[in-house]
């Protein structure tokens, strides 16, 4: 029986990807930067098998939408990495961080998945076929094919062959870190796929975020090359409220909010006040995530944790691109 395993980290945005150009195949509307976190890990263990169960997590199988849809991505993987014959790609996914929650965590997962499917198959594809794999999975997945600091490219094809992610700068070029100050570990209340189509529909601020677009782009890149924290803060800061403006002008509003998160947004501008250079982003949950420099993490973490309602911190340092752990390596 054919199995291999990949890991793959989170990666968060500072400038975002919201709406999507192409919905079968996850094509953005914009383009994106993140950087790849190095303790938020997803690890995926694929294998050719004729069990009913595709999709195990920590706590046994994964059942209704979130089942099926990895089901139906396995399948399309599978037919396009050239699978025949009896058995089907079934996957077991393990996280070291809360999954669903706004954290990510989808993105870590198909990369992951993508990575090891290839292997379990032993196909040879290069790193940019991956992430188009990947992003057919969850849009983000992109991303996650590369550590330290990264691009996924709008692109201009049709097929979306071009829509796939660079890396901007490795992880040990310019080293940063990442505090997650969690707020609720629950599921998300609107799935980001869900609420991306809907705030494209209705709100009337998504033009103005896919024209404003380019220049975050822009500015984030010449931000990155000249290793410059505080334009890349405020850029970044920029960037998500402008995401989550757009979202709250839609006709039902999307908010991801809770009073914790903009609580926990003040005490971010406070450590400013202090002299930390430190700032925030927030993506499709309440959760809130500060950049900072790795030797002021600890005073990060210690003022995020005292915010009243933050329920617990992750810290992480940036990490590489996606692995294999076991199984033939796809992409050498
Ligand atoms: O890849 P998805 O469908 O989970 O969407 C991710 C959307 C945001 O996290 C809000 C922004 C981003 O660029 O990661």
């Amino acid at each position: 029986m054919p199995e291999a395993v990949a890991s793959a980290g989170a990666n968060v945005a500072l400038v975002k990807y919201w709406g999507k150009r192409d919905e079968g195949r996850n094509l953005p509307a914009v383009g994106s930067i993140s950087i790849t976190l190095a303790d938020l890990i997803a690890r995926a263990h694929v294998r050719v098998d004729d069990d009913s169960v595709r999709f195990q997590g920590r706590g046994g199988p994964v059942t209704g939408q979130a089942g099926d849809r990895m089901a139906s991505y396995l399948d399309w993987l599978g037919a396009q990495l050239g699978l025949t014959g009896p058995g089907r790609l079934c996957v077991t996914v393990d996280a070291s961080f809360p999954v669903g929650a706004g954290l990510a965590s989808s993105a870590a997962i198909h990369c992951a998945v993508a990575a090891a499917a290839a292997a379990t198959l032993d196909r040879k594809i290069d790193l940019l076929s991956l992430s188009a794999l990947a992003r057919v999975g969850s849009g983000s997945a992109a991303r996650s094919v590369y550590g330290g600091w990264v691009e996924w490219h709008h692109g201009e094809r049709e097929d979306g062959s071009d829509s796939i992610a660079t890396q901007i700068l490795p992880q040990d070029e310019w080293p940063m870190a990442m505090v997650v100050a969690i707020v609720n570990e629950g599921q998300k209340d609107v799935p980001s796929r869900d609420a991306m189509r809907h705030v494209a529909e209705t709100s009337p601020l998504y033009p103005a975020w896919v024209a404003s677009q380019p220049a975050d782009l822009g500015a984030m890149r010449d931000a990155i090359a000249a290793r410059d924290l505080k334009a890349v803060g405020t850029i970044a800061e920029e960037n998500c409220l402008r995401m989550h403006a757009i979202t709250f002008a839609a006709r039902p509003p999307v908010v991801y909010w809770s009073p914790v998160t903009m609580a926990a947004m003040e005490a971010v501008r406070g450590l400013r006040r202090d002299g930390v250079d430190a700032y925030f982003t927030i993506d499709a949950g309440p959760q809130v995530k500060v950049l900072c420099r790795p030797e002021d993490i600890e005073r990060v973490a210690n003022t995020m944790s005292s915010v009243p309602g933050v329920v617990r911190t992750l810290r992480s340092l940036l990490g590489p691109g996606v692995e294999i752990a076991e199984g033939p390596v796809p992409w050498r």
